[in-house]
């Protein structure tokens, strides 16, 4: 008996051993190590350098047996897209999109190195993009990689392109590869692009984003001394306007508090500097009242909102001209389509894409939240504004957010879930034939 436990041990031990000398080997090539290889490409703000994550995906590609393009709008901001041709390429084809940049990461706040990917023993991988986005980069091909292994063919054409820029607006990239020729020639019906983690055990889906507009209000008025008690001065005149926007702000922020809206569903106006005042070398002078003053506020929009109402409640009331005010609007996105259309991609049975996508995400066994509106921007707003339906989805829960955040990790087994779900979804889509007399 003693003889059999002891004999059991040292077999526990040998496995140990074996498992710990596998694990470490730089040989191993997994969906996990392939993650861990995407991750530790540096792709952050300011200075990205797209060329070795493109060789890389290139390469993976190629070996899974996807046609492959550079597309090269900007000069050195390349877009890659990859390519499994559906057994009708006459039908509209579906995308995968993420983003190949992240932002920067203050190293010495990290518990592991930025770039290390390094894999604790829970199985948390921790990485700049590990979340934000390089995960679904890494999701969809290895999805794609199982699919063609069991021999699946797709009815539909099936995209999945990696763009640069997104993190500074996307300006350079999805922006301008949405107005390309390359794009429309796609023929897409519909999309995916990325979500965000969720800490509870659902995953989160976003059919919307909210768009942002940069507001700067100015106010003139005669100067005086600071001693002295008179109308219209241009601190008076901007004070105004704050209280209102104040108003309009809180009132917003009571439908949030009230549990009637998401936080993402409201109008956010939050000031973001106020300048004023006579300054010399020494200082602000504080016996005068100066002749300007102005204010500056993050406006962000859900789609429901009416653009021209907002304008009016700006001209009029934030920044009226009576009040020797003037404004400047950056709208940095559209509330409407093409076709005059909130900015939106509808989740109930309207909408075919979503129920298959729906289905398919709940035949692995997981559970869907309430679609959402994403409180911030993403790139797929450029490609809805084209009409063509987008979700926005990274399967990821019971994970904390930690996007944009000091020791952004994933855990192993959410990645390995995540291929899982792709893999239902993509073959789910791409296997949909359409409905007669729509156009999807
Ligand atoms: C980007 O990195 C590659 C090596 O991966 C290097 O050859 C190239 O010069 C770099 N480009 C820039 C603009 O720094
Ligand atoms: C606007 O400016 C004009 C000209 O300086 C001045 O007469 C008027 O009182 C000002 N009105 C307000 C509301 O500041
Ligand atoms: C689906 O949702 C859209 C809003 O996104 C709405 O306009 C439409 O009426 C809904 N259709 C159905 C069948 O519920
Ligand atoms: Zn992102």
């Amino acid at each position: 008996m003693a003889l059999s436990h002891l004999l059991l041990y040292t077999l526990f031990i040998f496995s140990i051993i074996i498992s710990i000398q596998s694990s470490s080997s730089s040989s191993e090539d997994t969906p996990i190590t392939r993650f861990q290889q995407y991750l530790r490409f540096i792709t952050t703000h300011p200075n990205p350098n797209y060329t070795a994550p493109i060789s890389f995906l290139l390469n993976q590609a190629q070996t899974i047996g996807l046609t492959t393009r550079t597309i090269e709008i900007v000069s050195n901001k390349p877009i890659l897209l990859l390519t499994w041709l559906g057994s009708n390429p006459n039908i509209p084809s579906i995308l995968f999109n993420s983003h190949l940049d992240s932002v920067p990461a203050e190293s010495d706040k990290w518990i592991h190195p930025p770039f290390s990917a390094h894999r604790t023993i829970n199985g948390n991988i921790y990485a700049r993009g590990a979340q934000d986005d390089k995960c679904i980069g890494v999701q969809y091909l290895e999805a794609i990689r199982n699919l063609k292994s069991r021999g699946f063919v797709p009815l539909r054409t099936i995209h999945i392109s990696y763009v640069p820029e997104e993190e500074i607006g996307g300006f350079d990239g999805m922006m301008k590869f949405a107005d390309s020729s390359e794009f429309r020639d796609l023929n897409l019906g519909f999309a995916m692009d990325e979500g965000q983690a969720n800490p509870g055990d659902e995953f989160r889906v976003f059919y919307a984003d909210r768009t942002p507009w940069e507001l700067v209000i100015k106010a003139k008025g005669a100067p005086g001394h600071g001693a002295k008690l008179y109308d219209n001065s241009a601190m008076e005149n901007l004070m105004k306007s704050v209280e209102l926007i104040s108003k309009f702000r809180e009132t917003q922020f009571d439908f949030v508090k009230a549990g009637r809206f998401a936080n993402s569903e409201v109008i956010s106006v939050n000031p973001v500097y106020l300048k004023g005042g006579t300054v010399t070398s020494s200082g602000f002078v504080m016996n005068m009242q100066p002749s300007e003053a102005e204010a500056g506020y993050d406006l962000r929009l859900p789609p429901m909102t009416d653009p021209d109402v907002m304008r009016k409640r700006i001209d009029e009331e934030w920044a009226p001209s009576i009040r020797n005010m003037t404004y400047t609007v950056k709208e940095k996105g559209m509330l409407r389509d093409h076709l005059g259309r909130p900015l939106m991609t509808p989740t109930n049975d309207s909408n075919p894409w979503w129920s298959i996508f729906k289905q398919a995400v709940e035949a692995t066994g997981a559970k869907l939240a309430k679609p959402e509106i994403l409180a911030s921007t993403t790139d797929s707003r450029f490609i809805r504004n084209l009409g063509i339906p987008v979700l926005g989805f990274s399967p990821m829960s019971n994970t904390p957010i930690l996007l944009h955040d000091h020791n952004e990790f994933l855990e192993d087994t959410v990645f390995m879930k995540g291929i899982e779900v792709y893999e239902s979804v993509i073959s789910a889509l791409s296997s949909f034939e359409g409905v007669s007399g729509q156009v999807i």
